[in-house]
């Protein structure tokens, strides 16, 4: 344990403080052909070889379109008052566009009822990372067509749930489904380079703000946001090619989809062709306007920092990271780098952006090998992770962070994209052949933590 941020209560936080579970459809889901659904990009990506970790594929993933009641239960039983979930886009538009599926909206129906009679309040997800396959056959996100396929999605959700659902993040991650699935090809689609990348990252840009203000004209006393990963950058030395690097670098995990929604348009980085490349795609300033929206709150995601050096190799951005495993630092199973104070620091710098109401920290968490003995799991580094990350929180609050809310990653272990079923995330343990759920260690210490908030 590591002393300063050894002692934590709940309390501290304040009586408003939302403390919530996060999970994502195509993760959790499993249901694949179930009931209507059309198939998504995962699932077919998921059928490339060697692309998924192990061959597995996401098609039962947790089962948690048949065990919602118990996950939700287990919930509560934690302690949190908070569930955050995505809607599966084609679960509820096969097709992507069009028809309408009456038994996936069905399903979303029952789902937030029952959030709503256990006192969880639900927070959902217009989009985590599943597009529609037949979006996707026409180009996905680097298709003109985006921003009206999302739109009328957008619709379709704000008119059934609007009633019910108050709380409503608009993207999951930008940067990471366009980078990762557009540009380095190691997510579905499994597209590279350049030429999907920028038209991927302007049509979620414009898709951002525009989900935003759907909700906004549809659903009534809406609390909008939407998510970011961030992640601070360390140059790996003092030299000005490590420096550059580091800034380079920073201006796509950091700064690319913000400064957008922040009405600033896209970042400017003197000497980086790349961002003058993206800054084409809004000539004259064209789309600053569309690309903007009052969000009331935005979501931040940390999972780790890094460190990059200069690489004259590496294509654009002319750096590569140097492993947190050759650094002497500590990482998790992923090999992320742990390191609460840097997560603090991003809290710091995203509050200062000017422009920015408040903030949830909408994921949050680690994936360590976990060892199931005797019923038990002693996940004593996830929950010296969470006490670190969550006392970061409490700092950046206490200095005057207007910060609302603490969002577990993640409820149950998951589909963890190209890792597949081998990192584990949750604070509930799945065997994935019984689907059976054993609580670890670190949900036990939730519960603890949240008993007497
Ligand atoms: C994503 C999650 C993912 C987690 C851990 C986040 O970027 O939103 O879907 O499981 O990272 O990799």
């Amino acid at each position: 344990m590591h002393p300063p941020y050894s002692k934590l209560h709940a309390n501290s936080f304040g009586p408003d403080f939302q403390w919530g579970v996060a999970i994502a459809a195509a993760q959790n889901e499993g249901a694949y052909h179930i009931d209507g659904r059309g198939l998504s990009i995962w699932d077919i990506f998921s059928r490339r070889q060697g692309k998924i970790k192990g061959g597995v594929k996401p098609y039962e993933a947790c089962d948690f379109y048949h065990r919602y009641k118990d996950d939700l239960l287990l919930t509560k039983a934690l302690g949190f008052n908070v569930f955050r979930f995505s809607f599966s886009w084609s679960r509820i538009l096969p097709e992507g566009t069009g028809r309408i599926n009456k038994e996936g909206i069905a399903f979303y129906h029952k789902l937030i009822d029952e959030c709503l009679a256990l006192g969880l309040i639900p927070y959902v997800t217009l989009y985590h990372w599943d597009l529609p396959y037949e979006l996707e056959k026409n180009g996905g996100w680097t298709s003109h067509q985006m921003l009206k396929w999302f739109s009328r999605y957008v619709n379709v959700c704000a008119e059934e749930f609007g009633h019910k659902i108050k709380n409503w993040i608009i993207l999951n991650e930008p940067m990471g489904f366009t980078s990762l699935g557009y540009m380095l090809g190691k997510h579905a689609p499994g597209k590279i380079g350049l030429k999907n990348f920028l038209p991927a990252v302007h049509n979620a840009a414009l898709c951002q703000a525009e989900g935003g203000r759907i909700i906004r004209s549809l659903v009534q006393k809406a609390h909008i946001g939407t998510s970011f990963s961030c992640s601070e950058v360390m140059p790996y030395s003092q030299k000005e090619d490590d420096i550059l690097a580091a800034k380079r670098t920073d201006a796509l995990l950091n700064r690319l989809f913000i400064e957008p929604a922040l009405g600033r348009g896209y970042p400017q980085e003197e000497n980086f062709p790349l961002l003058e490349k993206i800054h084409m795609h809004n000539k004259a300033w064209k789309y600053t306007e569309r690309m903007k929206f009052n969000f009331d709150f935005i979501g931040i995601q940390n999972y780790f920092a890094t460190t990059v050096k200069y690489n004259a190799l590496i294509p654009y951005v002319h750096a590569s990271e140097v492993k947190a495993s050759s650094r002497n630092v500590p990482y998790t199973a992923m090999g992320w780098e742990i390191n609460a104070d840097s997560f603090h620091r991003m809290i710091k710098r995203y509050w200062l952006y000017g422009g920015v109401k408040e903030i949830i920290i909408s994921e949050s968490g680690a994936a360590f090998k976990d060892h199931l003995l005797n019923g038990e799991i002693k996940d004593e580094n996830r929950i010296d992770y969470f006490q670190q990350y969550i006392s970061a929180v409490l700092k950046a609050k206490k200095e005057g962070v207007n910060i609302k809310g603490y969002f577990a990653w993640t409820l149950t272990d998951n589909f963890e994209w190209s890792e597949g079923f081998d990192a584990r995330f949750g604070l509930i343990h799945i065997d994935f052949k019984t689907q059976l759920r054993t609580v670890k260690n670190s949900g036990y210490w939730f519960r603890d933590l949240l008993k007497n908030k």
